[in-house]
């Protein structure tokens, strides 16, 4: 497109765009319609006759004035459904508004809803409260929309009407209407209200929905009057004055995408060349300064604060955190009034691709920062953190400092830390040490991520001052859309970019990326095909562990309206197949299946759904086991999870739990650890295996040891310790011997019986007295030397002989044997020890 006609482009494209229905309907509606309003014209309305209300035109005209004259807000275009039933009720055609119809050909929203016979309103005076569960029993199943045509409506037919969807409709699922209304330029709310034009009316609704309709004579229709009007309706929702006044909007609305998207195309000049429909694969040098080859998120990336969707508070408070910063500083960042001034660092956190690391970028540069962008997930560990960050924060600025450029010279600096949950706690104190930056910066620091909520984000807290991005809405994001696809020649209208919005959760980055993709082989997205594309898109997303098991158990992936195959079943569990099968085998229990077969309890569901997952841990066992089928997975997905959840699936009845396998498996471990150790530290007087020891020893033991303390308190200690000597059981052992007990008997709970200070003077006791340990030979010897001093013998060894024979993990050798007060180190021998280590190691810098 060449460069300055973008706003011939933009004539065309418009005319282009309505060009099929606008001309003759714009103004007019099609002569079917015109048809179509003659004849409803003439019929009464069935239901809506009152005498009372016949005599409020009058009424009328100040009520719509009042709604028409404030059109600005998209709210407030509504059709007043009392209006249109006093009319009706009067049989005239409403020209007493003037404006409203222009004589006879064209039709109203209001003269074609009112012709549409009334859904029949159930009495609701005698309902009971209402149950969900009783309701979602006696319902039937939702519809699969299979059998049911939608009718080829006008162009933006339904603009300025509002519809609730409510009760279940006979053919037509509820998300499909709801979709067709946006299709069509209409608004879905929830909830009947004042705004509300039509409800269209299923069985089984609410009463209390029902009761407000009626409280507020809100006109209600069925799904077969809901398709004709559809049938009926004009392009542009007719001639009335809320429809028009919604033209007038758009056409406003066009003007000022055209000229943004004038202006955005002068900023990336480049583009002009290779728009959208540049699928020519010659390319193969990238520049990453020229637009034309940039990727559209950065090509189009906010240039301005103006630029930014959504948030605009949080980004305005952002800059005045930054703005007062020094200030702050200088005051020794002083608790103030919400704006952050007492903290050094800022915290934005919110869902992906709203434009956190895009605003913190811009705010900095705009207040005149050099911004050092870390992402957290490559700078993880304290240690890092500590060599990195903590260097920069004592510079001013490092293009400052590097760039030739004078302008740079002493900029302030600002860090931008991307990515904060990236690190874990487990990273060597990775968030304590940003926290600990946080309160101790001199320069300004943004932080930034996802989940501020996660328990590893604790020591963020009252650190930082905390500002939340939150989804834009459509309303914000249309405009930005529309013209970026303006200015790369896609065209999509506005309903489409609603709907984009809507399915990829306002990710602006997301919908750029989608747009750009599909901007390479089409030139224009209609409404289902962006629907289509997003939903395709929707697949990519990695589903988390507690989603896929409450889809798997949840019921609706086996409902007539879930349109899943066995492959899509199947696919859920690839999402994580680790984790899928263990969440499934723990929480199958809660599902209470809703399409067991008559006659059939849960339990027997449950049996059955059991067998499945114990199957499949033979599965299971050959893909890890050491025969490594990988290709038996698909089985494992349908064994594991896909067999359970057919036999369960329905209403899940408690909160999921994570899988309590993992933990009782570490328990397990550590059980069989502390059993090994006692079975080696007995094994001079009593030669066991670790299960009998389990088995037959640990309650014995138990008695042995616990009922003397209970009996006699600290009196039967000596003789305990004899016994524990005696068996060289240490006071370790003991308290795992105390652990390992079940049932019944429980030997932790008969422990809990003794006194405090019965346990402390055990403890004192025995620490203050030697005793015998087995001494275990191992692998590690570290040296000829060392294993000459250490006598050659399996065999006990005093306490005083060899106080501590297992040094501390951590301590090194050196450290160790400093510590300990029996151990005299000479002092020339580290040294010595050292040198030949210090010489060792650039030998092998040098390998
Ligand atoms: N509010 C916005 N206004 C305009 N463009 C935006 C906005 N948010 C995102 N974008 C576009 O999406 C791109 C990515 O945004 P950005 O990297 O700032 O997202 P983010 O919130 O940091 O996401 P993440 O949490 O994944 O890091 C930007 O380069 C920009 O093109
Ligand atoms: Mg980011």
């Amino acid at each position: 497109m060449p460069d300055g006609n973008i706003v011939d482009f933009f004539n065309r494209d418009k005319r282009a765009h309505k060009a099929p229905d606008a001309d003759g309907k714009l103004a007019q509606p099609s002569k079917k319609a015109k048809r179509d309003t003659k004849e409803k014209a003439v019929k009464p309305p069935s239901k809506t006759s009152s005498p009372k209300k016949s005599a409020a035109s009058k009424k009328v005209v100040e009520f719509a004035d009042l709604v028409l004259s404030d059109d600005d807000d998209d709210d407030d275009i509504v059709i007043p459904e009392r209006v249109v039933k006093r009319e009706s009720a009067t049989k005239k055609p409403p020209s007493n508004t003037g404006a409203k119809v222009q004589g006879s050909k064209a039709a109203s929203a209001e003269e074609i809803l009112a012709s549409i016979p009334d859904a029949e309103l159930p009495d609701t005076s005698d309902a009971k409260p209402f149950n969900y569960n009783a309701f979602k029993k006696n319902a039937g199943p939702e519809p699969t929309g299979g059998d049911v045509e939608i009718p080829d409506a006008a162009e933006n037919c339904l603009a300025g009407m509002t519809f609730v969807f409510t009760g279940i409709m006979p053919t037509l699922p509820r998300d499909q209407a709801q979709d067709v209304v946006k299709r069509y330029g209409g608004k879905c709310t929830t909830a009947p209200s004042k705004r509300t034009t039509c409800v269209v009316l299923g069985h089984d609704a609410g009463p209390k929905k029902i009761s407000t309709i009626k409280q507020l004579g809100i006109k209600a229709i069925d799904q077969e009057g809901f398709l004709d009007l559809l049938r009926q309706m004009p392009a542009n929702g007719g001639s009335s004055e809320q429809a028009k006044a919604q033209q007038v909007r758009r056409a406003k609305e066009e003007a000022k995408i055209a000229k943004a998207a004038q202006q955005l195309q002068s900023e990336t000049k480049p583009v002009v060349e290779s728009s959208s429909q540049g699928g020519e694969i010659g390319h193969s040098k990238i520049d990453d300064t020229d637009p034309s080859q940039q990727l559209w998120t950065t090509r189009y990336a906010p240039k301005q604060m103006s630029d930014v969707c959504g948030n605009g508070t949080i980004v305005k408070r952002l800059a005045n955190w930054l703005e007062s910063w020094r200030k702050n500083y200088k005051l020794g960042f002083p608790p103030g009034d919400n704006s952050g001034s007492e903290f050094r660092a800022a915290m934005l956190y919110g869902p992906p691709g709203v434009g956190k690391t895009t605003a913190a970028n811009l705010v900095a540069r705009m207040q005149g920062f050099d911004v050092i962008e870390y992402n957290a997930s490559d700078t993880r560990s304290k240690s890092l953190l500590q060599s990195h960050v903590s260097q920069t924060l004592k510079n001013t600025s490092l293009a400052g400092y590097f760039g030739s450029n004078a302008k740079d010279q002493g900029k302030p600096l600002c860090i931008i830390m991307d990515e904060v949950d990236g690190m874990s706690s487990g990273d060597r104190g990775g968030v304590g040490a940003m926290a600990a930056f946080a309160k101790s910066t001199s320069v300004p620091l943004i932080l930034i991520c996802n989940e501020r909520r996660l328990p590893k984000m604790r020591p963020f807290d009252k650190v930082v001052y905390d500002l939340q991005f939150r989804r834009p809405d459509a309303g914000s994001i249309r405009s930005r859309i529309l013209t970026i696809a303006q200015v790369e020649g896609l065209k999509i209208d506005s309903n489409t970019v609603d709907r984009l919005v809507e399915s990829t959760g306002s990710d602006i980055r997301q919908i750029l990326t989608l747009l750009s993709t599909y901007a390479r082989t089409n030139n224009s997205m209609s409404f289902t095909e962006g629907k289509e594309f997003a939903k395709s898109w929707d697949k990519e997303v990695i589903l988390k562990p507690f989603d896929i098991v409450a889809k798997y158990l949840g019921g609706g992936m086996w409902g007539p309206a879930s349109g899943m195959n066995m492959n899509d079943r199947m696919n859920l569990y690839f999402n994580d197949y680790d984790f899928s099968p263990l969440f499934v085998a723990e929480n199958y229990l809660l599902a209470r299946s809703n399409r067991k077969p008559r006659g059939s309890t849960d339990l027997e569901m449950a049996c059955k759904a059991a067998d499945a997952i114990s199957e499949s841990d033979l599965v299971d066992k050959m893909i890890h086991g050491t025969q490594q089928q990988w290709s038996l997975m698909p089985e494992h997905a349908v064994m594991s999870c896909v067999i359970p959840s057919y036999y369960v699936a329905g209403n899940i009845t408690g909160r999921i739990n994570f899988p309590a396998y993992l933990g009782q498996n570490s328990k397990r471990g550590k059980y069989k650890r502390v059993l090994a150790e006692i079975q080696a530290h007995i094994r001079l007087h009593a030669w066991v295996a670790a299960q009998e020891i389990r088995l037959e020893l640990q309650p014995a033991f138990v008695d042995k040891l616990l009922d003397p303390i209970l009996v006699k308190g600290a009196d039967a200690l000596e003789t305990v310790m004899a016994v524990m000597d005696d068996y060289f059981i240490t006071k370790e052992d003991f308290d795992n011997l105390i652990e390992l007990g079940v049932g019944p008997n429980n030997p932790e709970m008969r422990y809990k019986k003794v006194p405090t200070a019965v346990k402390t003077a055990f403890t004192r006791k025995y620490n203050a007295s030697s005793h015998p340990v087995p001494f275990m030979r191992t692998e590690e010897v570290k040296s000829a030397a060392k294993k000459a001093t250490v006598p050659d013998v399996e065999g006990i060894v005093a306490d005083d002989m060899e106080p501590e024979p297992e040094p501390e993990k951590e301590d090194t050798l050196e450290e160790s044997l400093g510590k300990n007060k029996y151990i005299k180190v000479p002092k020339g021998k580290p040294k010595a020890k050292a040198k030949p280590k210090a010489k060792a190691a650039p030998k092998k810098a040098k390998k």
